[in-house]
Protein backbone atom coordinates (compact mmCIF):
# COMPACT_ATOMS: atom_id res chain seq x y z
CA UNK A 1 0.00 0.00 0.00
CA UNK A 2 1.06 3.62 -1.22
CA UNK A 3 1.92 6.52 1.87
CA UNK A 4 0.34 9.67 1.28
CA UNK A 5 2.18 12.80 2.64
CA UNK A 6 0.73 14.51 5.16
CA UNK A 7 2.25 17.63 5.15
CA UNK A 8 3.02 19.82 2.35
CA UNK A 9 6.79 19.55 3.67
CA UNK A 10 7.11 15.67 3.72
CA UNK A 11 8.20 13.02 0.91
CA UNK A 12 7.06 9.41 1.08
CA UNK A 13 10.57 7.66 0.65
CA UNK A 14 11.15 4.04 -0.47
CA UNK A 15 14.24 2.36 2.05
CA UNK A 16 16.47 0.29 -0.23
CA UNK A 17 18.64 -1.51 1.81
CA UNK A 18 18.64 -2.41 6.21
CA UNK A 19 21.86 -2.80 7.38
CA UNK A 20 22.05 -4.60 10.83
CA UNK A 21 25.07 -1.93 12.67
CA UNK A 22 24.75 -4.04 15.61
CA UNK A 23 22.55 -6.39 18.05
CA UNK A 24 20.47 -2.81 18.73
CA UNK A 25 21.06 -0.52 15.71
CA UNK A 26 20.22 -0.70 12.20
CA UNK A 27 20.82 1.91 9.21
CA UNK A 28 18.45 2.31 6.91
CA UNK A 29 18.84 3.87 3.45
CA UNK A 30 16.70 5.60 1.45
CA UNK A 31 16.04 6.17 -2.43
CA UNK A 32 16.25 9.81 -1.75
CA UNK A 33 18.20 13.00 -4.00
CA UNK A 34 18.71 15.61 -0.86
CA UNK A 35 20.52 18.22 -0.45
CA UNK A 36 21.51 18.14 3.00
CA UNK A 37 24.35 19.43 5.23
CA UNK A 38 26.37 16.89 7.13
CA UNK A 39 24.92 16.44 10.76
CA UNK A 40 21.79 17.20 9.35
CA UNK A 41 18.66 14.50 10.55
CA UNK A 42 14.97 14.14 9.24
CA UNK A 43 12.02 13.38 10.91
CA UNK A 44 10.20 10.28 10.78
CA UNK A 45 6.03 9.51 10.72
CA UNK A 46 6.00 6.57 12.58
CA UNK A 47 2.07 5.09 12.70
CA UNK A 48 0.74 4.40 16.08
CA UNK A 49 -2.83 2.12 16.98
CA UNK A 50 -3.37 4.64 19.74
CA UNK A 51 -2.73 8.20 18.44
CA UNK A 52 -2.73 7.99 14.78
CA UNK A 53 1.61 8.73 14.35
CA UNK A 54 4.48 9.87 16.20
CA UNK A 55 7.58 11.92 15.02
CA UNK A 56 10.79 10.88 15.63
CA UNK A 57 13.89 12.62 14.46
CA UNK A 58 16.90 10.72 13.19
CA UNK A 59 20.04 12.08 12.34
CA UNK A 60 22.30 11.02 8.72
CA UNK A 61 25.13 8.60 8.91
CA UNK A 62 25.98 9.28 5.76
CA UNK A 63 28.03 12.21 4.36
CA UNK A 64 26.49 14.28 0.94
CA UNK A 65 29.96 14.20 -0.54
CA UNK A 66 30.29 10.31 -1.32
CA UNK A 67 27.68 10.15 -3.66
CA UNK A 68 25.84 7.38 -1.53
CA UNK A 69 22.35 7.92 -1.02
CA UNK A 70 21.41 9.07 2.50
CA UNK A 71 20.25 6.48 5.43
CA UNK A 72 19.76 6.99 9.01
CA UNK A 73 20.80 4.90 12.16
CA UNK A 74 18.22 3.64 14.51
CA UNK A 75 19.58 2.52 17.55
CA UNK A 76 16.06 0.47 19.71
CA UNK A 77 15.65 2.04 23.19
CA UNK A 78 14.39 0.27 25.90
CA UNK A 79 10.55 0.25 25.74
CA UNK A 80 10.92 3.14 22.98
CA UNK A 81 8.10 3.06 20.56
CA UNK A 82 9.16 4.61 16.90
CA UNK A 83 12.64 2.78 17.28
CA UNK A 84 11.35 -0.51 17.58
CA UNK A 85 8.74 -0.27 15.31
CA UNK A 86 11.19 1.07 12.84
CA UNK A 87 13.81 -1.70 13.45
CA UNK A 88 10.71 -4.59 13.69
CA UNK A 89 8.74 -3.50 10.42
CA UNK A 90 11.50 -2.14 8.15
CA UNK A 91 12.27 -3.54 5.75
CA UNK A 92 14.21 -3.10 2.05
CA UNK A 93 11.03 -1.79 -0.11
CA UNK A 94 9.13 -0.53 2.62
CA UNK A 95 8.15 3.23 2.40
CA UNK A 96 8.02 5.66 5.20
CA UNK A 97 7.11 9.34 5.14
CA UNK A 98 9.93 11.69 6.27
CA UNK A 99 9.93 15.56 6.72
CA UNK A 100 13.53 16.04 4.64
CA UNK A 101 16.86 17.24 6.36
CA UNK A 102 17.05 19.73 8.28
CA UNK A 103 18.90 20.94 11.67
CA UNK A 104 21.78 23.17 12.68
CA UNK A 105 24.37 20.21 14.43
CA UNK A 106 26.35 21.20 11.40
CA UNK A 107 29.77 22.14 11.14
CA UNK A 108 30.70 25.75 9.93
CA UNK A 109 33.94 24.45 8.20
CA UNK A 110 35.29 21.28 7.10
CA UNK A 111 38.52 22.27 6.80
CA UNK A 112 39.53 23.37 10.11
CA UNK A 113 41.16 20.69 12.90
CA UNK A 114 37.88 19.29 14.52
CA UNK A 115 37.27 17.20 17.70
CA UNK A 116 34.52 14.74 17.52
CA UNK A 117 33.09 13.26 21.01
CA UNK A 118 30.48 10.57 20.42
CA UNK A 119 29.02 8.04 22.09
CA UNK A 120 26.41 5.10 21.54
CA UNK A 121 24.04 6.09 19.05
CA UNK A 122 25.06 9.32 18.78
CA UNK A 123 27.77 8.65 16.16
CA UNK A 124 25.12 9.38 13.28
CA UNK A 125 25.79 12.73 12.64
CA UNK A 126 29.15 12.54 13.75
CA UNK A 127 29.83 10.07 11.02
CA UNK A 128 27.95 12.09 8.68
CA UNK A 129 30.48 14.83 9.63
CA UNK A 130 33.98 12.92 10.36
CA UNK A 131 32.89 11.30 6.68
CA UNK A 132 32.15 14.89 4.69
CA UNK A 133 35.53 16.27 6.45
CA UNK A 134 37.42 13.50 5.74
CA UNK A 135 36.41 13.85 1.79
CA UNK A 136 36.64 17.56 1.74
CA UNK A 137 38.83 18.81 4.63
CA UNK A 138 42.47 18.39 5.02
CA UNK A 139 43.09 19.29 8.85
CA UNK A 140 43.23 16.76 11.70
CA UNK A 141 40.69 14.93 13.28
CA UNK A 142 40.20 13.71 16.23
CA UNK A 143 37.43 11.35 17.11
CA UNK A 144 36.57 10.14 20.73
CA UNK A 145 33.65 7.12 20.29
CA UNK A 146 32.64 5.77 23.57
CA UNK A 147 30.79 2.17 23.78
CA UNK A 148 30.16 -0.62 26.20
CA UNK A 149 32.41 -2.75 24.60
CA UNK A 150 33.60 -3.77 20.62
CA UNK A 151 30.42 -5.75 20.14
CA UNK A 152 28.34 -2.43 20.95
CA UNK A 153 30.03 0.20 18.77
CA UNK A 154 28.21 1.35 15.38
CA UNK A 155 30.36 1.61 12.74
CA UNK A 156 33.32 0.16 14.16
CA UNK A 157 34.60 -1.63 11.25
CA UNK A 158 33.96 1.39 9.09
CA UNK A 159 35.97 3.82 11.30
CA UNK A 160 39.18 1.64 11.77
CA UNK A 161 39.21 1.40 7.97
CA UNK A 162 39.10 5.50 7.91
CA UNK A 163 41.54 5.28 10.80
CA UNK A 164 44.36 3.18 8.71
CA UNK A 165 43.20 5.27 5.53
CA UNK A 166 43.35 9.02 6.86
CA UNK A 167 46.73 9.45 8.54
CA UNK A 168 45.08 12.94 9.62
CA UNK A 169 42.30 11.13 11.71
CA UNK A 170 43.17 9.36 15.59
CA UNK A 171 40.34 7.84 17.17
CA UNK A 172 40.11 7.39 20.66
CA UNK A 173 38.28 4.07 21.50
CA UNK A 174 36.62 4.03 24.75
CA UNK A 175 35.40 1.01 25.56
CA UNK A 176 33.68 1.19 28.92
CA UNK A 177 34.12 -2.67 29.78
CA UNK A 178 37.82 -2.04 29.91
CA UNK A 179 37.55 1.65 30.98
CA UNK A 180 34.46 2.70 33.27
CA UNK A 181 31.84 5.19 32.10
CA UNK A 182 33.92 8.50 30.77
CA UNK A 183 33.95 11.42 32.92
CA UNK A 184 35.05 15.29 32.85
CA UNK A 185 38.39 14.89 34.28
CA UNK A 186 38.95 11.56 32.49
CA UNK A 187 37.92 13.66 29.51
CA UNK A 188 40.05 16.78 29.78
CA UNK A 189 42.89 14.71 30.59
CA UNK A 190 42.69 13.32 27.38
CA UNK A 191 41.03 16.36 25.53
CA UNK A 192 43.56 19.03 26.47
CA UNK A 193 45.78 19.19 23.31
CA UNK A 194 42.30 19.90 21.44
CA UNK A 195 41.16 22.91 23.60
CA UNK A 196 41.24 25.38 20.36
CA UNK A 197 39.53 23.27 18.22
CA UNK A 198 35.64 23.57 16.90
CA UNK A 199 33.82 20.73 18.87
CA UNK A 200 30.99 18.75 18.12
CA UNK A 201 29.68 16.27 20.16
CA UNK A 202 26.06 13.88 20.78
CA UNK A 203 25.50 10.95 23.17
CA UNK A 204 23.39 10.47 26.10
CA UNK A 205 22.72 13.11 28.36
CA UNK A 206 25.14 12.14 31.01
CA UNK A 207 28.05 11.93 28.17
CA UNK A 208 27.40 15.16 26.89
CA UNK A 209 27.36 16.78 30.36
CA UNK A 210 30.43 15.35 31.02
CA UNK A 211 32.37 16.32 27.97
CA UNK A 212 31.17 20.08 28.18
CA UNK A 213 32.69 19.97 31.16
CA UNK A 214 35.87 18.76 30.14
CA UNK A 215 35.53 21.52 27.34
CA UNK A 216 34.98 24.40 30.24
CA UNK A 217 37.92 22.72 31.91
CA UNK A 218 40.73 22.57 29.22
CA UNK A 219 39.63 26.05 28.15
CA UNK A 220 38.28 25.55 24.98
CA UNK A 221 35.56 28.58 23.96
CA UNK A 222 32.16 28.21 25.18
CA UNK A 223 30.84 29.09 21.30
CA UNK A 224 33.25 26.25 19.80
CA UNK A 225 31.28 23.78 21.72
CA UNK A 226 27.91 22.49 19.86
CA UNK A 227 26.40 19.45 20.84
CA UNK A 228 22.96 17.39 19.40
CA UNK A 229 20.29 16.55 21.85
CA UNK A 230 18.56 13.41 21.09
CA UNK A 231 14.69 13.73 22.57
CA UNK A 232 11.51 12.00 21.37
CA UNK A 233 9.56 14.77 19.59
CA UNK A 234 6.09 15.36 21.86
CA UNK A 235 4.42 17.58 19.14
CA UNK A 236 2.97 17.01 15.12
CA UNK A 237 6.42 17.82 13.25
CA UNK A 238 4.21 17.11 10.32
CA UNK A 239 1.09 19.62 10.50
CA UNK A 240 1.74 22.36 8.24
CA UNK A 241 1.38 26.56 9.48
CA UNK A 242 -1.61 27.27 7.41
CA UNK A 243 -1.55 30.60 6.53
CA UNK A 244 -4.34 32.63 8.38
CA UNK A 245 -5.51 36.63 9.01
CA UNK A 246 -4.00 37.92 12.00
CA UNK A 247 -5.49 41.33 13.57
CA UNK A 248 -2.68 43.58 14.07
CA UNK A 249 -3.06 45.78 16.66
CA UNK A 250 -1.65 48.87 16.43
CA UNK A 251 1.45 48.92 19.73
CA UNK A 252 1.77 45.50 18.11
CA UNK A 253 5.64 45.17 18.71
CA UNK A 254 8.18 45.13 15.26
CA UNK A 255 10.71 42.82 14.31
CA UNK A 256 13.70 43.33 11.69
CA UNK A 257 14.85 39.98 10.00
CA UNK A 258 17.91 39.32 8.68
CA UNK A 259 17.90 36.20 6.55
CA UNK A 260 19.65 34.45 3.60
CA UNK A 261 21.04 38.48 2.91
CA UNK A 262 17.55 40.08 3.12
CA UNK A 263 16.64 42.14 5.62
CA UNK A 264 12.63 43.32 6.51
CA UNK A 265 10.42 44.38 8.85
CA UNK A 266 6.89 42.66 10.11
CA UNK A 267 4.53 43.66 12.65
CA UNK A 268 4.73 40.72 15.55
CA UNK A 269 1.85 39.93 17.04
CA UNK A 270 2.22 38.91 20.59
CA UNK A 271 0.19 35.75 20.44
CA UNK A 272 2.09 34.44 17.41
CA UNK A 273 5.12 32.73 17.40
CA UNK A 274 8.34 34.18 15.24
CA UNK A 275 7.93 31.17 12.92
CA UNK A 276 4.37 31.82 12.74
CA UNK A 277 4.63 35.11 12.11
CA UNK A 278 7.29 34.86 9.21
CA UNK A 279 6.03 31.82 7.26
CA UNK A 280 2.56 33.35 7.58
CA UNK A 281 4.00 36.09 5.57
CA UNK A 282 5.71 34.26 3.18
CA UNK A 283 8.78 34.21 4.30
CA UNK A 284 11.05 30.83 4.09
CA UNK A 285 12.71 30.39 7.30
CA UNK A 286 13.92 27.45 8.97
CA UNK A 287 11.47 24.75 11.33
CA UNK A 288 11.09 21.49 11.80
CA UNK A 289 9.47 20.12 15.32
CA UNK A 290 7.45 22.89 16.04
CA UNK A 291 7.48 21.75 19.61
CA UNK A 292 11.06 23.17 20.84
CA UNK A 293 12.51 20.21 20.62
CA UNK A 294 15.33 20.41 17.91
CA UNK A 295 16.76 23.41 17.30
CA UNK A 296 16.23 23.75 13.30
CA UNK A 297 14.07 27.27 13.96
CA UNK A 298 17.30 28.54 16.34
CA UNK A 299 17.91 32.14 14.99
CA UNK A 300 19.87 35.28 16.78
CA UNK A 301 18.48 37.63 18.84
CA UNK A 302 20.15 40.91 18.63
CA UNK A 303 17.45 43.64 20.02
CA UNK A 304 14.36 43.05 22.61
CA UNK A 305 13.11 40.15 24.43
CA UNK A 306 11.12 37.40 23.43
CA UNK A 307 9.11 34.58 26.38
CA UNK A 308 9.57 30.93 25.08
CA UNK A 309 7.13 27.93 26.55
CA UNK A 310 9.90 25.25 25.30
CA UNK A 311 13.26 25.67 25.19
CA UNK A 312 14.44 21.44 25.75
CA UNK A 313 16.06 21.75 22.16
CA UNK A 314 18.28 24.97 22.94
CA UNK A 315 21.20 24.48 24.34
CA UNK A 316 21.79 26.60 27.60
CA UNK A 317 25.49 27.82 26.25
CA UNK A 318 23.38 29.58 22.97
CA UNK A 319 20.57 30.80 25.05
CA UNK A 320 22.92 32.83 26.92
CA UNK A 321 24.52 34.08 23.87
CA UNK A 322 20.96 35.30 22.89
CA UNK A 323 19.62 32.42 20.55
CA UNK A 324 16.34 31.68 20.59
CA UNK A 325 13.95 29.07 18.78
CA UNK A 326 11.31 30.85 16.81
CA UNK A 327 8.86 28.44 17.05
CA UNK A 328 8.41 28.93 20.65
CA UNK A 329 9.72 32.81 20.52
CA UNK A 330 6.54 35.31 21.81
CA UNK A 331 8.08 39.31 21.64
CA UNK A 332 7.51 40.78 25.23
CA UNK A 333 9.27 43.94 24.32
CA UNK A 334 7.83 46.76 21.29
CA UNK A 335 11.02 46.13 18.66
CA UNK A 336 12.85 43.32 18.17
CA UNK A 337 15.82 42.14 15.35
CA UNK A 338 16.66 38.75 15.00
CA UNK A 339 19.17 36.63 12.29
CA UNK A 340 19.03 33.68 10.91
C1 LIG B 1 17.82 15.88 16.24
C2 LIG B 1 17.68 14.44 16.71
C3 LIG B 1 18.45 13.45 16.12
C4 LIG B 1 18.34 12.13 16.55
N1 LIG B 1 19.10 11.17 15.94
C5 LIG B 1 18.99 9.88 16.33
C6 LIG B 1 19.77 8.86 15.69
O1 LIG B 1 20.54 9.13 14.77
N2 LIG B 1 19.62 7.58 16.09
C7 LIG B 1 18.77 7.24 17.12
O2 LIG B 1 18.67 6.04 17.44
N3 LIG B 1 18.03 8.19 17.75
C8 LIG B 1 18.11 9.49 17.37
N4 LIG B 1 17.33 10.45 17.97
C9 LIG B 1 16.39 10.04 19.03
C10 LIG B 1 15.06 9.56 18.40
O3 LIG B 1 14.41 10.65 17.77
C11 LIG B 1 14.10 8.99 19.44
O4 LIG B 1 14.02 9.88 20.53
C12 LIG B 1 14.52 7.62 19.91
O5 LIG B 1 14.57 6.69 18.84
C13 LIG B 1 13.56 7.07 20.98
O6 LIG B 1 12.25 7.05 20.43
P1 LIG B 1 11.24 5.88 20.83
O7 LIG B 1 9.90 6.25 20.33
O8 LIG B 1 11.77 4.55 20.44
O9 LIG B 1 11.30 5.88 22.41
P2 LIG B 1 10.39 6.69 23.41
O10 LIG B 1 10.17 8.08 22.94
O11 LIG B 1 11.04 6.53 24.74
O12 LIG B 1 9.05 5.88 23.38
C14 LIG B 1 8.16 6.02 24.43
C15 LIG B 1 7.20 7.15 24.11
O13 LIG B 1 6.36 6.71 23.07
C16 LIG B 1 5.02 6.77 23.50
N5 LIG B 1 4.33 5.57 23.02
C17 LIG B 1 4.46 4.31 23.48
N6 LIG B 1 3.68 3.48 22.77
C18 LIG B 1 3.03 4.23 21.85
C19 LIG B 1 2.10 3.96 20.83
N7 LIG B 1 1.64 2.72 20.59
N8 LIG B 1 1.67 5.00 20.06
C20 LIG B 1 2.11 6.26 20.27
N9 LIG B 1 2.99 6.58 21.25
C21 LIG B 1 3.46 5.58 22.01
C22 LIG B 1 5.04 6.79 25.01
O14 LIG B 1 3.92 7.50 25.51
C23 LIG B 1 6.34 7.54 25.27
O15 LIG B 1 6.11 8.94 25.20
C24 LIG B 1 17.42 11.79 17.58
C25 LIG B 1 16.64 12.79 18.16
C26 LIG B 1 16.76 14.10 17.72
C27 LIG B 1 15.90 15.19 18.34
S1 LIG C 1 11.16 23.80 15.00
FE1 LIG C 1 12.06 22.35 16.38
S2 LIG C 1 12.68 23.61 18.05
FE2 LIG C 1 11.64 24.97 16.75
Amino acid sequence: MSLTPHSSRSQIVTVTEVIDETDLAKSFVFDAEWDYRPGQFVTVRVPSERTGSVARSYSLYTSPFDGTKPGVTVKRTVDGYASNWLCDNITAGSELEVLPPSGVFVPESLDVPLLLLAAGSGITPVMSILAAALRTGTQPITLLYANADPAATIFRERIARLEVEHERLTVIWWMESERGIPDADMLAALLTPYHSRPTYLCGRDEFMAACKEAAKVIGTPRQLVHQEIYASLTGDAFADIVPHEVVIEDDAPEVTVHNLGATFTVPWPKDESLVDVLINNGHDVPYSCQSGECATCLCKLTKGTVEMAVTDGLDPDDAEDGYILGCQAKPTSPELEVEY
